[in-house]
C-alpha cells in the first residue's frame, strides 16, 4: 500500500511531565537504558485515510522549554538530531512541536539546516484559535463588536496573525507583549481596521478590562492569575506551557476558560490506541493544531516548508489551512488541563460554565 510518512518533534512541558514520560517508557520497555539525553523515537502512529496509509514518527527532543530558551545552540543541535532520526525513518516532512518551533528565530535556523522541509504548525494553530474564540463568543451570546479582546503575546507569530484576523470583529483590542517597538508597529498596522487598538506591557492590566483574552506567548511561566480577569470573560490559552494558572477553573466559575489550538477529527482520533504515549502530549480525544497541520500537509502530499519564522502567516494561508482542515473534518474542540470539556458550550448559564 502507498505510504506517506512524516515526523513530529515533541518535548516535555515541565519536569513533572518528563518524569511521567520516563515512567511510561520504563513500564513499556523495562530493559531500555536510562540515558535519555539524546533525542529518540518515541512512538509510531499509523493513520488510514481514503485507502492511503499515512504514518507519523513522533520524536522526543529531551529538553524542557526553559532549557531550550537558556541555551538555543544546544537546543538547535538536538532538534537537528531529531530531524536526522526522522529522515532515516523515511519522513518527507517534519512538524516542530512546542518550543522546537520557537528557538532559532521561530524555527528558521532549523529549517535552514534540516535535510527535510519543516513546519511549525502555526498557521493552523492561528486559524483554529480564531475559530474557537468566535465559536465560544457566539455560544455565549457575546457581541464582539461591543467587546474588548486582549491578546497577550500579540507580536509573536501566532499572536500577530490572530490579531490581524480578530481586529475587524472586535470593538476594541489591547495588544500585550514586552517589546514596545514591535507592539507599536503592529498597533499602527491594525488601527486602519479598528480605531480602538491600544498597547500595554502589563498583561494583568489588560486582562482586567478585556471581555475576551487570548494568551499565546513564549513565556515559560504563568502570567495570569485567577484574580486578574474580568467577570464573565472568555479566556483562550494557546500557550504551551500554559500562561493561565490552572486553579482558575475552580477559583473563577464565572469565566469560560479553554486551551486554544486543540482540534479533533473523529476519523483520525479514533485510529489512535487509547494507551499510546501520544496522549501524554495532547488532551485525550484531541490533538494540538500544530500536529494536525503536519498531518494535513502530509495527507495532501504537500512536502515543502509551510509555516516557519515570524510574521509569515497571511490571512490567505490561514484560509487555506481552514479549508484543508474542513476537508478532513477537523474542527477546534474545547479542553482544559488536558481534558476535553464534556458538554457542548451552548445554552449554559454563567453560573454553570465551570462544569462544562
Ligand atoms: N496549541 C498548539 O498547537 C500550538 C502550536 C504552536 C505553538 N503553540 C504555543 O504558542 C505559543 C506562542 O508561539 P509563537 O510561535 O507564536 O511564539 P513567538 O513567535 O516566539 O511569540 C511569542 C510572543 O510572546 C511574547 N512574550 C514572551 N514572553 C512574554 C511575557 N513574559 N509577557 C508578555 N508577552 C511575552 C513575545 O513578545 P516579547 O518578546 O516582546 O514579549 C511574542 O509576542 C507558545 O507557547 C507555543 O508553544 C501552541
Amino acid at each position: 500500500m502507498e505510504e506517506n510518512r512524516f515526523a513530529f518533534i515533541v518535548h516535555p512541558e515541565d519536569q513533572r511531565h518528563w518524569l511521567r514520560i520516563l515512567r511510561h517508557l520504563q513500564e513499556e520497555k523495562p530493559k531500555r537504558s536510562l540515558d535519555y539525553s539524546d533525542p529518540f523515537h518515541l512512538v509510531t502512529l499509523p493513520f488510514l485515510s481514503n485507502g492511503k496509509a499515512t504514518v507519523c514518527d513522533v520524536i522526543l527532543c529531551p529538553l524542557l522549554p526553559g532549557e531550550m530558551v537558556a541555551d538555543e545552540a544546544t537546543a538547535i543541535s538536538k532538534i537537528l538530531k531529531s530531524t536526522e532520526i526522522a529522515r532515516k525513518r523515511g519522513a518527507h516532512l517534519i512538524g516542530l512541536g512546542g518550543f522546537t518551533s520557537i528557538v532559532g528565530n521561530g524555527g528558521l535556523e532549523v529549517a535552514r539546516q534540516a535535510a527535510l522541509p519543516v513546519t511549525s504548525g502555526n498557521t493552523y494553530t492561528a486559524s483554529s484559535v480564531v475559530k474557537a474564540i468566535i465559536m465560544a463568543s457566539e455560544l455565549l451570546n457575546i457581541d464582539l463588536g461591543k467587546s474588548c479582546v486582549a491578546i497577550i503575546g500579540a507580536t509573536g507569530d501566532i499572536g500577530s496573525s490572530c490579531s490581524k484576523s480578530l481586529v475587524e470583529l472586535f470593538g476594541e483590542m489591547i495588544l500585550v507583549a514586552r517589546n514596545d517597538q514591535r507592539l507599536e508597529e503592529l498597533a499602527q498596522l491594525l488601527r486602519s481596521k479598528c480605531s480602538r487598538v491600544s498597547i500595554e506591557k502589563r498583561a494583568a492590566k489588560a486582562t482586567r478590562i478585556a471581555d475576551v483574552v487570548l494568551t499565546v506567548t513564549s513565556s515559560i511561566t504563568t502570567l495570569i492569575e485567577a484574580s486578574d480577569l474580568k467577570k464573565n470573560s472568555i479566556v483562550c490559552d494557546a500557550s504551551y506551557p500554559a500562561n493561565i494558572a490552572k486553579e482558575i477553573k475552580t477559583l473563577r466559575p464565572d469565566i469560560l476558560v479553554f486551551e486554544g489550538g486543540i482540534v479533533s477529527s473523529e476519523q483520525f482520533v479514533s485510529q489512535l490506541e487509547p494507551a499510546v504515549l501520544f496522549w501524554d502530549f495532547n488532551p485525550k480525544g484531541g490533538m494540538h493544531a500544530c500536529f494536525a497541520e503536519a498531518l494535513l500537509l502530509t495527507l495532501e502530499g504537500k512536502f515543502s516548508t509551510y509555516s516557519i519564522g515570524r510574521g509569515g502567516i497571511t490571512l490567505e494561508k490561514m484560509r487555506e489551512m481552514t479549508e484543508l482542515a474542513n476537508k478532513y473534518n477537523f474542527r477546534p474542540i474545547f479542553s482544559w488541563d488536558g481534558r476535553i470539556m464534556k458538554r457542548a458550550l451552548g445554552h449554559v448559564p454563567v453560573s454553570e460554565r465551570h462544569s462544562i
